[in-house]
């Protein structure tokens, strides 16, 4: 037997591996997740399209091909995310990095991202001023920066290590952002006013902790995610005190809020909004609010 042949042996087929992933997850996810990771595990490391093992079925890979899909394959078994594992994601079609630092972003953020640009795309407003409140991997900032004419972006967060990634994802998508290292829930001073101030906060109670899937609560971080079963509001609280200072005249407050407290959250506006609007996501939960500030 020749050299090559050795090696040729020692090769597998691209689908005894989609194979082997389907018998080592399938225990731990649906079928089709575990195909979805497969094709963006090969998509990441191998820059395989999903629809090359349809058209080649026979696909050999290399023993160095192989190596990051055992990895992937490993980690997936403990859990881990797979937008951790690859580092990145998808956001309004922008790609982000994401690590364990930041919340992984989500498709009703999206949505709330939407029903901003859909508000402001023939907005007459030479500069919109906007204030992203907890921006995590900046996906909120970033994205309204990147399709809202105008808009002018600074994003705050209490974490520095979110702040980097939030800032090379910036640079990665080419949007001006700004950035700013702040506790919103001691007083924070800036001068500046803005017309939009948006903010999805920590919001899950700590009681709702068996609610939320295992490898979330396990991987992602828990000042993204976790309030004191007492205060389940406090940052929806703070943030109005906030943009009762920081809103221009009838400037929008909006936020993604806890789906179980959509009128306790929609209560908090009442006294100085307008024009309150609580709104539901695709799933029909109650996930977004909005108002305008009051004269
Ligand atoms: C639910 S995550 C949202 C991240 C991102 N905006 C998104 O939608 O995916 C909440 C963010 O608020 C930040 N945060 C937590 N406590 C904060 C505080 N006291 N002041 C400012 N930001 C805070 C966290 O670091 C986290 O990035």
């Amino acid at each position: 037997m020749s050299d090559l042949d050795v090696e040729t042996t020692l090769n597998m087929l691209l689908r005894e591996i989609k194979n082997i992933y389907h018998s080592e997850l399938d225990a731990f996810y649906p079928k089709d997740e575990v195909d979805s990771f497969f094709y963006l595990v090969i998509e990441h490391y191998l820059d395989l399209e999903r629809f090359v093992l349809a058209l080649n079925p026979d696909l050999v890979i290399t023993k160095t091909e192989e190596q990051p899909l055992f990895e992937a394959l490993s980690q997936l078994r403990l859990e881990r995310p797979i937008q951790y594992i690859l580092g990145g994601t998808q956001f309004m079609d922008l790609e982000l990095m994401v690590n364990e630092n930041v919340l992984i972003p989500r498709p009703e953020t999206e949505e709330l991202v939407r029903w901003i640009i859909g508000d402001y795309e023939v907005s007459e407003i030479e500069e919109i001023n906007i204030l992203d409140i907890g921006t995590g991997s900046g996906c909120i900032a970033i994205s309204l920066a990147k399709f809202l004419k105008n808009a002018q972006v600074k994003a705050l967060d209490v974490s520095d290590k979110a702040l980097e990634v939030a800032k090379q994802n910036a640079l990665l998508n080419e949007v001006k952002v700004e950035f700013i290292q702040a506790d919103i829930l001691i007083d924070v001073l800036l001068k500046e006013k803005y017309d939009i101030i948006v903010s999805n906060p920590p919001y899950v109670r700590r009681l709702e902790k068996n609610k939320i899937k295992l490898n979330v609560s396990e991987n992602e971080p828990d000042i993204a995610l976790f309030v004191e079963d007492n205060e389940p509001l406090v940052f929806y609280q703070k943030i109005i005190e906030f943009a009762k200072t920081n809103l221009k005249k009838e400037g929008w407050l909006y936020f993604e809020i806890n789906q179980y407290l959509g009128e306790e959250t929609k209560a908090l506006f009442e006294n100085d909004f307008t024009e309150v609007v609580l709104h539901k996501d695709m799933f029909g939960n109650d996930r977004m609010l909005k108002g305008k500030l009051k004269n």
